[in-house]
């Protein structure tokens, strides 16, 4: 079956075709994808590519990491979704507390959005209020108090949520002067890295008076690792910058591609947590948690958060010097392991396009209108698979300017 039929087929059964981030990111690039293997990926038409997207950062050794689906596997044979969770639950809580700072405490979800709607959840049933702060333009997941489309969603879905701007921490005093003693939560990303524009690091003044804010009001301080976590560092992602959170939000790499999010949090915010109902017909799964336990073990031994820093800074540097070569004016922004690439004045992502759709035909999977992925599994050659095709990229946007 080849990609254009299971389209056609699609489109008859699913709506628009597809939805969500699982439509292809542009008419070059397949809609189903077969297999996937180390930094490799195979779509339905047997078209192999370098993969730099990652299925947008879950896959973060790899594809297949053979000790993740050997424990994944074991604990498969044992048992996955029974009437309770098994004991690789207790286990896995245990190493994220030992892990990550800031963590006192773990639970478990299926995905990104159950953590981040958690996180809230908590933040409001420990502080008694309402109010959480989020920077505008952040992504935290596709709940009706988060999607970025408006379709569905009603005023009050969003009558909770004040706004400031990422690294603008005026914007946030004045947010939270506005909500007052209703202050339940400031709701942050470690960096900037809303789709669609070039990313911002963060400020460590901006986290630090984030912090001290929270820290004068009693409200909770969340921060939003989903996408970011376990691949910047090996705890949370402002464990280099010093700031603890007092919740924190994860799924994506946590357990190399299977599906799993946690809610990580600090003695202060126990209590909340206890009195919260969440729950889903599938977060009892074990298998999920065994394979994050063989996972977090692979990213210390493999050292693999360093190899990613490696690659991905090999990757930007070639990257930017191709551009130099090809006269083009680009902004390569954002941690080296999660770039982003902007061509200047490229309104509409029109060259973004362009040079993605060239780069997919020079064997690279990457995405013209979100951040891409570095995984532990990229070796040097892959990499000059990418640089070849980069360049033809660059020379297909030069030629349609
Ligand atoms: C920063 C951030 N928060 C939350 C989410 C939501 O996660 P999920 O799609 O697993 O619900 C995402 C997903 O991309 C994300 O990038």
């Amino acid at each position: 079956m080849t990609d254009q039929e299971l389209r056609e087929r699609a489109k008859a059964v699913i709506p628009g075709g597809m939805y969500g981030h699982q439509a292809a990111p542009g008419p070059a690039h397949p809609q189903f994808m077969r297999s996937g293997r180390g930094a490799r990926v195979w779509d339905v038409d047997g078209n192999e590519y370098v993969d730099l997207m990652c299925s947008y950062g879950p896959v973060v050794l790899g594809h297949q990491h053979p000790a993740v689906e050997a424990a994944a596997a074991a604990q498969a044979k044992l048992g996955d979704c029974q009437n309770c969770p098994g004991p690789v639950m207790v286990d896995l809580a245990e190493l994220l507390v030992r892990t990550v700072q800031h963590a006192d405490w773990a639970m478990f979800a299926k995905n990104g959005t159950d953590a981040t709607t958690m996180c809230c959840t908590i933040a409001r049933a420990q502080t008694g209020r309402s109010k959480i702060l989020v920077a505008t333009g952040a992504y935290h997941g596709a709940a009706p108090w988060c999607t970025p489309r408006p379709a569905g969603v009603t005023p009050q879905d969003r009558a909770n949520l004040g706004y400031y701007t990422f690294n603008d921490l005026a914007s946030v005093r004045e947010a939270a002067a506005e909500a007052g003693d209703e202050l339940a939560a400031i709701l942050v990303s470690p960096f900037k890295h809303d789709a669609g524009y070039d990313q911002e690091l963060v400020e460590p003044a901006f986290a630090r008076g984030l912090r001290a804010l929270c820290d004068a009001t009693g409200a909770a301080l969340i921060l939003d690792d989903v996408r970011a976590g376990f691949r910047l560092h090996l705890g949370s992602s402002w464990e280099p910058v010093g700031v603890d959170p007092d919740l924190s939000a994860w799924s994506k790499a946590i357990a190399n591609g299977h599906p799993l999010a946690a809610v990580l949090g600090g003695d202060t915010f126990r209590q909340g947590a206890q009195q919260v109902f969440v729950t889903g017909s599938f977060w009892f799964s074990a298998v999920p948690m065994a394979a994050a336990i063989a996972t977090i073990a692979a990213l210390r031994e493999e050292r693999a958060i360093e190899a990613m820093h490696h690659m991905g800074t090999q990757l930007r540097d070639g990257i930017l010097s191709q551009a130099r070569s090809w006269d083009l004016a680009v902004n390569y922004t954002g941690p080296p392991v999660m770039p982003y690439l902007t061509f200047a004045g490229d309104q509409d992502h029109e060259l973004a396009g362009v040079f993605a759709a060239q780069a997919l035909r020079g064997g690279a999977y990457l995405h013209p209108r979100h951040n891409w992925f570095v995984s532990g599994a990229l070796t040097g050659d892959d990499l000059a698979l990418v640089l070849a095709a980069t360049d033809q990229a660059f020379a297909a946007v030069r030629k349609h300017q």
